[in-house]
């Protein structure tokens, strides 16, 4: 109080004396003192029990905080606070209830498919709960099923390994989410098939809350060995994430996607070849350290579509049509284990059970590569042994 009534005297001197003014100037003198007594219980308040906000930890409190958070808002850029803002605040929006649910199956191809009759083969009756679009990067594609007919949306040069194949795959799900029957968003290639009748893959694909997406930390060179220190500190290297390119995403996680340009720019500028002696792989990792980073619970930890890499070699084994017996689908079809190798000097295995809605069920719905001349002895699998059973 004697604070203030200093003040106040001063400021009478200020006014020359003059007790007009002064008499004027009492009631907002009241209501100062007032505000201020109030804003002094307040912060007492706040002191003794502490706000769980970090921002109002670090502006109010004494230290006190229960979970002083790493890296306080204060330091962030305004872009790196919106995007957490967006990205959780898309994550909070519950699903949409369609009356028709469908599954989106996007091709990302060079050109033509040369396994469209396999595909023919697994939509026809099921007209309604799916939608096809397809991107062919390097040549107009000539369909021969009317399932792919009309289905190509606009397309550009796809480079493997650059961001233009990011662009491409944020593309699809963009076309695909105009679409508002839309709920899962699968990314295949043309070197793809499925391993199971529709009515397996859409019963798999709708009743789910996941994402299946696999997320490797993988301290090898081909991991965390591609991470650049310039993404810091907007993406740190204990969340960069590896992943093969062929997810499935929820409809909320293609949106994030699709919104996102905060961290994607990260990626599109220091994911990429020759990035200070490193090639880095964005399609690798873009996805995975994004979920990583913003949602992990919300993704499956493996792809639903089967690669074999136990041959080590740069690329996956390409199956031939000698590879292809009714045997081979029937194995991969069954697998419950999803197995990933790190690229540390003795690559060491990464077993992920794969469990679907707390159950352990197969991990695979599609599978590659699948080359051209295999299309005769799939189809004659495809017809004789295909089942239309439910998880
Ligand atoms: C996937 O792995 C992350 C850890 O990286 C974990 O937090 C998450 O719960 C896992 N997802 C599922 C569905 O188990
Ligand atoms: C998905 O649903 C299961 C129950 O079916 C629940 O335990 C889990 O937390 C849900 N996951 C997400 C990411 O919503």
């Amino acid at each position: 109080m004697k604070k203030v009534s200093a003040w106040r005297r001063s400021i009478g001197d200020t006014m020359s004396g003059s007790r007009q003014r002064l008499r004027l100037m009492r009631p907002i003198l009241t209501w100062t003192i007032v505000l201020v007594s109030f804003a002094s219980i307040f912060l007492f308040g706040v002191y003794i029990h502490p706000p769980r906000s970090s921002i109002a930890c670090s502006v109010f409190s004494s230290g006190g905080c229960a979970v002083p958070e790493q890296h306080p808002s204060q330091e962030l850029s305004d872009d790196q606070i919106a995007a957490r803002v967006v990205l959780k605040e898309i994550l909070k929006i519950p699903p949409i209830q369609s009356k028709n649910p469908k599954i989106a199956f996007m091709f990302l191809a060079s050109g033509s498919l040369p396994l469209e009759e396999i595909w023919d083969n697994f939509f026809r009756g099921h007209e309604g709960r799916f939608s096809v679009y397809v991107h062919s990067s390097n040549e107009q594609p000539v369909h021969v099923s009317p399932y792919f007919k009309g289905r190509d949306i606009r397309r550009e040069k796809v480079v493997w390994g650059e961001i233009s194949m990011v662009d491409a795959e944020k593309r699809l799900l963009a076309n695909a989410l105009l679409d508002p029957d839309n709920q899962q968003f699968v990314l295949l290639s043309e070197s793809c098939i499925p391993l199971h009748g529709f009515q397996y893959v859409y019963h798999y694909l709708i009743y789910t809350n996941v994402s299946f997406i696999d997320s490797i930390l993988d301290p090898g060179p081909a991991g965390v060995g591609r991470y650049s220190e310039r993404m810091f500190p907007e993406v740190k290297i204990d969340d960069f994430r590896k992943a093969s390119q062929w997810f499935s995403l929820k409809r909320q996680h293609a949106v994030m996607v699709i919104s996102d340009s905060f961290y994607y720019r990260k990626f599109s500028l220091y994911c990429r070849r020759n990035m200070d002696g490193q090639h880095c792989f964005s399609d690798e990792h873009y996805f995975a350290t994004l979920f990583h980073m913003t949602d992990p619970a919300g993704i499956s930890n493996w792809s639903v579509t089967h690669v074999d890499w136990s041959e080590k070699n740069r690329h996956p084994k390409t199956y031939m049509a000698p590879d292809v017996t009714h045997e081979l689908l029937k194995n991969i079809a069954s697998l419950d284990e999803s197995i990933k190798f790190t690229s540390e000097e003795k690559n060491r295995a990464m077993v992920t059970p794969c469990l679907w809605n707390g159950k352990k069920r197969p991990c695979f719905l599609f599978a590659r590569k699948f080359h051209p001349e295999t299309l005769d002895k799939l189809m004659y699998i495809f017809s004789n042994h295909m089942t239309s059973s439910t998880p």
